[in-house]
């Protein structure tokens, strides 16, 4: 099988990673891939976010199956071109993209579908979104609907900093994305995320996770895309699993089946829960970055054979295979990320790292220079490992950060402290 991946992140070097070691795998592409994912897979540059670009690619290397990685080319649209083609591609239509696209959108499917989610409330023009706040207090959550790069979201602790975040989003701080706004109850409780693979018709969880979002240890500091993740997340028990797909996760499926938009792809539920009762946060229609590169570690590669089957609308002929173990990633950043940061600062010590189904470290954001690693993104790259335990899985990706050599990096040294307790 030839497969092209679309994406250039540690996502998509954890897929090409565990793709990679699947025999049914002959050619593996990614576009536009990094230095890290060069070194197992060809990388190819042309601009994924146009389906005409991406489909011409593909008839021209004769790709059996494409794997979309960010939101962006599926909100633009792509799987649509690439399916209408009779290309296997594993991703949601645009329509069905709409879950992540817009706020308002999923909040309509989980009224919809009865899913447990926040109260809120959803405005085209700014006095009434200040009405509601009024009458809702604080602490309230402002969200702007469209998709802003995981920077739409503000928790306002006060009337006034919602009513600002309101001006704000209204008066374009967050382009197109802000058009709208949805204005949400603040939610109590602890976050995670849980994997789903849909076929159109049936669900298939992968398994969870938890992400770490602010910058600094204790979860302090501004929020970022994600500074290291561990899976299982133990606060998702098997109970409150199978409570997330009776309550949301089908409900969700069989809405967009009867809106004509069957839903094929990853599903990414945010939940938060509490005293037992998971609720919708949000959805995602891709893989969570850094979330997918434990889930890939922890899969391997069995994953080809998942995503085949979900793309195919064969989700009941397969089932994961769980090994009873753990895996931990932390993020090492440029220093200044989420702000301000430097490109092109060196990175050593990384061909000395042990390289094996225990211990990985994925490319986010890196390039290649004269020979040697270099930065080249805010979040650089994702240092993984597995164990029998998430302490042993913390205790080696910890030992593997500590030989790399990057005086310009940083990283958070508690990643997975909630589960470790
Ligand atoms: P989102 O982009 O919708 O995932 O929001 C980003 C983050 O904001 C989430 O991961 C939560 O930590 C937080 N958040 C979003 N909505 C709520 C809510 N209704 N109540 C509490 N926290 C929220
Ligand atoms: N790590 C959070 C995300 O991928 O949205």
């Amino acid at each position: 099988m030839n497969i092209l991946i679309l994406g250039g992140g540690g996502r998509e070097h954890s897929l090409a990673w565990a793709i990679k070691q699947n025999p049914k795998c002959d050619r593996l592409i990614v576009a536009p891939g990094n230095a890290g994912i060069a070194k197992i897979a060809e990388c190819a540059d042309f601009d994924v976010i146009s389906g005409t670009a991406v489909l011409e690619f593909v008839q021209e290397q004769a790709i059996d199956f494409v794997i979309i990685g960010p939101e962006a080319p599926l909100a633009a649209g792509v799987a649509d071109q690439l399916r209408d083609a009779g290309i296997l591609v594993f991703g949601p239509s645009k329509a069905a993209a709409e879950l992540e696209a817009s706020k308002a959108f999923t909040k309509a499917i989980c009224d919809a579908a009865s899913a447990p989610t926040a109260a809120y409330g959803h405005f085209t023009d700014a006095e009434a979104a200040k009405a509601y706040v009024q009458t809702q207090g604080a602490p309230i959550v402002v969200k702007a609907d469209g998709l802003a790069a995981g920077k739409g979201v503000i928790i306002a602790e006060t009337v006034d900093q919602a009513v600002a975040a309101i001006d704000d989003m209204f008066d374009g701080s967050f382009g197109e994305a802000g058009a709208e706004v949805v204005i949400e109850e603040f939610m109590t409780g602890e976050e995670a995320s849980y994997f789903i693979l849909c076929d159109g018709e049936n669900v298939l969880p992968i398994g969870t996770a938890q992400d770490h979002k602010r910058v600094g240890d204790g979860d302090t500091g501004p929020n970022t895309g994600g500074m290291g993740a561990y899976s299982p997340a133990p606060v998702l028990t098997d109970a409150i699993a199978q409570k997330a797909i009776d309550e949301i996760i089908r409900p969700t499926m069989a809405e967009m089946v009867r809106r004509g938009t069957a839903y094929q792809g990853i599903l990414y539920a945010g939940l938060m829960i509490e005293n037992g009762q998971p609720r919708l946060v949000e959805y995602n229609v891709r893989f969570g970055d850094p979330e997918c590169q434990v889930l890939m570690m922890r899969l391997g590669a069995q994953v080809l054979d998942l995503l085949v089957a979900a793309s195919e609308g064969r989700l009941n002929d397969v089932k994961p295979n769980w090994a009873d173990d753990h895996a931990v990633t932390v993020v090492l950043a440029a220093k200044g990320y989420p702000d301000a940061y430097e490109k092109g600062t060196v990175i050593g010590g990384l061909g000395a790292l042990q390289s094996d189904s225990m211990n990985m470290v994925f490319h986010a954001g890196t390039a290649e220079r004269d020979g040697m690693i270099v930065a080249n993104g805010g979040r650089v790259l994702n240092v993984t490992a597995r164990g029998d335990s998430l302490a042993e899985a913390q205790q080696r990706a910890y030992a593997m950060v500590d030989k790399i050599d990057w005086a310009d990096g940083f990283c958070r040294r508690d990643i997975g402290w909630r589960a470790l307790g």
